[in-house]
């Protein structure tokens, strides 16, 4: 029988992830900083979107494989020279054979964490290393809290306003410890984003499964979400922040 819930998936379009969402990558030096990769090392980006940063790695000189389960961002990677290939995540299929694994603002998207952790630490080499940055316990709270009630008053369902997992810096350290990797460093912070292109774009780019559920009147229950949002985190300018907190962790193969 037919699922007759809407469609819950996220999808993923390069060009207006391009036009909404550069800041992502944009955001995403620190953890380059933290991977600091080195001439002829072989690292895998795990979630390389377009492949932004993943040309940016190997620009140092590393020789990258990123992966990534959306076609379209896949084909934009490929179409900077990249070797990228369609992998989800959650089912990583490599052999011990990289130096470091790096993933930028995508773990958060793979909710099966024990999966994903597991799947990194079999591709690492021994001494191999793991540098991540992802959305953190806390992040885009109001927003999250926003969409909530606005699906509870509507009737809704407000699952489908938090598909993500942003986890505390004692979770994630134990799942990582439980997978046999050893944290180096682990920190969570607020990083506040400005959003160029307003906080409508981002939510439809972002939540598009939980506003197209109310079909008809999903042009009504983006605008309520939005008045509620309004206060806290739209300035005397129209300017609006995204809430963003960052887990960024360092770990090892022993
Ligand atoms: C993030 O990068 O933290 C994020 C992106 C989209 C939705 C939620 C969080």
């Amino acid at each position: 029988m037919d699922d007759p819930r809407p469609d819950a998936r996220q999808r993923w379009s390069a060009g207006t992830y391009d036009a909404h969402a550069r800041f992502v990558s944009d955001l995403g030096g620190g953890a380059v900083e933290w991977l600091a990769p080195r001439p002829g090392e072989r690292i895998l980006d795990v979630g390389c979107g377009d492949g932004v940063l993943t040309a940016e790695i190997a620009a140092a000189g590393a020789q990258v494989v990123g992966v990534d389960s959306s076609g379209d961002f896949i084909a934009a990677a490929a179409a900077r020279g990249l070797d990228a290939r369609l992998m989800d995540g959650q089912s990583l299929a490599f052999g011990p054979d990289f130096d470091a694994v790096f993933s930028n603002a995508a773990l958060h998207w793979m909710t099966d964490a024990a999966a994903v952790v597991s799947g990194i630490a079999r591709a690492l080499k021994a001494g191999g290393r793991f540098v991540a940055e992802f959305g953190g316990h806390g992040n885009v709270a109001a927003i999250v809290t926003a969409m909530r009630a606005v699906g509870r008053r509507r009737g809704g369902d407000i699952a489908l306003a938090h598909p993500w997992y942003f986890p505390t810096v004692e979770d994630y350290g134990a799942l990582l410890e439980a997978c046999g990797l050893a944290v180096r460093r682990i920190v969570l912070f607020p990083r506040p984003v400005v959003l160029r292109t307003g906080m409508a774009e981002w939510l439809m780019l972002f939540r598009k499964p939980f506003f197209q559920q109310f079909e008809n009147q999903a042009e009504e229950a983006l605008a309520e979400v939005m008045d509620l949002l309004r206060p806290s985190l739209c300035d005397a300018h129209g300017n609006w922040t995204a809430d963003y907190v960052r887990l960024r962790v360092e770990a090892v193969k022993p």
